[in-house]
């Protein structure tokens, strides 16, 4: 049996991104003290992206040496080009890498950030690749996270094992529902695979903070907390299973917790 770890609730969402864009900036200054990089997981969706903003804000009046930050994502859709605009790539650029390159011109997305390359031929070849690559940067210091409605961390879904790599994985009818949004409502519009950072890559992060908002996550939240021990029906189980979480949920995400 797991001890379930105490949440940090918010108000709402405002307050959440304000608090996580905070304990990122937070963790980049103290890696920068001991003269280290920092290497922030990355996570995409309706979640991060004010946290990004916010992040963005802080470091706009307090850049620090970006030159010393790098970002690893979770996931990419496959397959998608990354110029298409509904891309995690694209996404990414627009939220946050252009942004950070305006604040510091030394920020170089190109060498500094990674994503899985959702144009590659081979997707099994660049999973493998991808995984040498975080490995080479020395691993995630701040792996930040989302939860999908059905109990997924990134799109490792239901059903995933906790000793999982980064691969390619088809995405489930509910998640291509949720996703929808992103894709002008169109369903059938969004892909119906991804290459996934795996469980036990998720789980090497010296750190992570999960992020939870709406009401729509208080059922899925309910189950993971009420859980006595990680199981592959909910993947995010096995984040209890992790020595150094955080929980930030807002007060709807809270709402049916035990
Ligand atoms: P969301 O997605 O932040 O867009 O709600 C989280 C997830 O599905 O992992």
């Amino acid at each position: 049996m797991v001890a379930s770890p105490i949440p940090t609730i918010f108000f709402g969402y405002a307050e959440l991104r304000a608090a996580a864009a905070e304990l990122i900036n937070q963790r980049f200054s103290d890696t920068l003290l001991q003269k280290k990089s920092f290497v922030l997981g990355c996570a995409t969706g309706s979640t991060p992206e004010g946290v990004y903003t916010d992040l963005v804000k802080i470091l706009q009046t307090q850049p620090l040496d970006e030159t010393r930050l790098s970002t690893v994502n979770l996931d990419e859709y496959y397959p998608i080009q990354r110029t298409n605009p509904h891309s995690y790539h694209n996404w990414m650029l627009r939220t946050l890498w252009k942004p950070l390159a305006t604040i510091d011109a030394r920020f170089d997305y190109h060498d500094q950030a990674i994503i899985p390359m959702g144009e590659a031929p081979d997707p099994q070849r660049e999973a493998k690749r991808y995984e040498q690559k975080i490995r080479a940067w020395g691993g995630v210091d701040l792996q930040i996270l989302g939860i999908g409605e059905n109990g997924h961390i990134a799109f490792n879904e239901p059903g995933s094992a906790k000793d999982s790599r980064t691969r390619l994985v088809t995405l489930t009818d509910s998640t291509r529902q949720a996703n929808a949004k992103f894709f002008g409502g169109d369903v059938s519009a969004v892909p119906k695979q991804a290459i996934t950072m795996g469980i036990a890559t998720i789980l090497e992060a010296k750190e992570i903070l999960v992020m939870v908002s709406g009401k729509q996550k208080a059922d899925i939240m309910k189950k993971i907390f009420s859980s006595q021990e990680p199981t592959p029906d909910i993947p995010a189980t096995f984040l209890m299973t992790h020595p150094r979480v955080q929980w930030y949920l807002d007060a709807a995400a809270a709402s049916r917790l035990p």
